[in-house]
């Protein structure tokens, strides 16, 4: 591979065989989830009602490596192994000297990483005799993806999507029809969780952790119906690991060593995905940085509390040891969807807390302004989510004192969010301060051990 190429492509053959579990890697032990009633540490059987029996060993699992089924690499194959490209173009609009590369998860069918987990997801569920899947979605990436991953299997698929993204990103919605999921906005009248929001607020605009409520809610109810969640936990971004290795080959078929590895981060699947194949280099040379990007509107690893707390709003999942704004925390109608959760990953929250990886957050309007930039520079338009990414990368290549290789996760493409660009020229886009009052409010309502 010349050091010259733009594209670092990988033949079909070099899709990842296995999954890598970072939990066997960890200097530490991972607090474990927590069964909300009992106030032990969660059993198999706690989680039956929502997730099939292989997920959930998978969620517990400390195996290193997880065999990929060949039934889900034969569908990666309709996109893996992804270009990991040289960002040539902005780095001379940068007039940096500086390697930039970006791992291209956008060339899913469904336009994120979201794909990964929902085919692995969807595969095991139908394993089981599942009959129909169940989920919430913010920008609707993640229920983009679980309804095509339905649909390759023939589930039912329901999608509760949060009320101010169903309206701002109405195309995803049709995405999800093509595939034949049923779209809900959250909060609905359709669940008494939703119900209950409803009653107090009429006009919520909903959030990921009210839309996880009703989905869970309607998961248990209903039959030969499971629960699916697109980030946060264990599994999920075990399952996203593929981006990490197939990147961790390309750049080393370039011939790099990376300085700096980035990704932004909602409840933490991409950032996770690209990172931990890395994690154990990180820990034998401190020089590598690993840089976890928030909006500074829903800030959790930033200026969140290193807490156990409600993975939804109305208290239904377990408790998870993650750094929290709160689960009563609504964040702004910020357009990155994706990244307003009041959590974040376990795994992503203790590798924080150890200061293994380190965390930013940006306002709304620098990440759109990075994500033009990047745009006309590249071609590739990004999502609101990614361009958080983007725009720390672009600072650290402004910033940096030698050439460096900068390395980030690409999540997703724009096309269904360019009703949000189109607002960012109009001037119709804000920032938000830091809504630390509503932080401080939430952050009393966490429950205690
Ligand atoms: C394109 C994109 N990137 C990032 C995210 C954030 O999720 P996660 O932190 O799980 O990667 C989302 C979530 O919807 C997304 O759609």
């Amino acid at each position: 591979m010349a050091m010259e190429d733009s594209k670092i492509t990988l033949s079909e053959k070099d899709i990842p065989q296995r999954w890598y579990n970072v939990v066997a890697d960890l200097p530490f032990k991972l607090p474990p989830p927590i069964h909300p009633g009992t106030k032990k540490p969660l059993a198999k059987d706690d989680l039956r009602a929502i997730f099939p029996l292989a997920l959930i060993e998978q969620e517990m699992s400390t195996k290193r490596w997880v065999e990929i089924p060949s039934e889900i690499r034969d569908i990666y194959r309709l996109w893996r192994p992804t270009p990991l490209r040289r960002a040539r173009r902005l780095e001379k609009a940068l007039k940096t000297k500086s390697r930039i590369y970006y791992k291209d998860e956008s060339v899913s069918p469904t336009g994120s990483h979201k794909t990964n987990t929902a085919i692995a997801q969807a595969y095991y569920n139908k394993k089981e005799g599942i009959r129909r899947l169940v989920t919430e979605t913010g920008a609707g990436q993640w229920g983009a993806a679980l309804s095509f991953a339905c649909n390759v299997f023939a589930l039912g698929c329901r999608v509760y999507m949060v009320k101010v993204s169903f309206h701002q990103k109405p195309f995803r919605k049709s995405l999800m029809r093509i595939w034949g999921a049923q779209v809900i906005a959250s909060p609905s009248e359709l669940t008494e969780s939703g119900r209950g929001i409803l009653s107090r607020d009429p006009h919520c605009q909903g959030s990921l952790g009210i839309a996880i409520s009703e989905a869970v809610e309607d998961a248990v109810r209903a039959k030969a119906s499971k629960y699916a969640l697109g980030s946060v936990l264990n599994h999920v971004l075990m399952h996203q690991t593929v981006i990490g290795l197939e990147t961790k080959k390309q750049l080393g078929l370039a011939g790099e060593r990376p300085d700096y590895l980035i990704g932004c981060v909602g409840g933490g699947s991409n950032f996770a995905g690209f990172v931990f194949p890395f994690i154990k280099d990180k820990i034998k040379n401190p020089k590598l940085k690993i840089i976890a990007v928030e909006p500074s509107a829903c800030p959790s690893l930033t200026k969140g509390l290193y807490k156990y707390d409600f993975g939804d709003t109305a208290m239904l999942t377990p408790l998870l040891k993650m750094f929290t704004l709160g689960h009563n925390f609504i964040p702004p109608g910020i357009h990155a969807g994706g990244l307003r959760y009041h959590g974040c990953s376990p795994l992503v929250s203790a590798l924080h807390a150890q200061k293994v990886i380190e965390a930013r957050a940006y306002h709304q309007l620098e990440v759109f302004k990075a994500a033009v930039l990047f745009a006309r520079a590249e071609g590739i338009i990004p999502a609101p989510e990614t361009a958080h990414a983007i725009k720390a990368a672009i600072d650290i290549a402004k910033s940096a004192r030698k050439p460096a290789c900068i390395a980030f996760n690409f999540s997703g493409h724009g096309f269904l969010d360019l009703a949000s660009y189109d607002k960012f020229f109009n001037g119709e886009l804000k920032n938000y301060a830091y809504p630390l009052q509503e932080i401080k409010r939430a952050l009393k309502d966490l429950p205690t051990l």
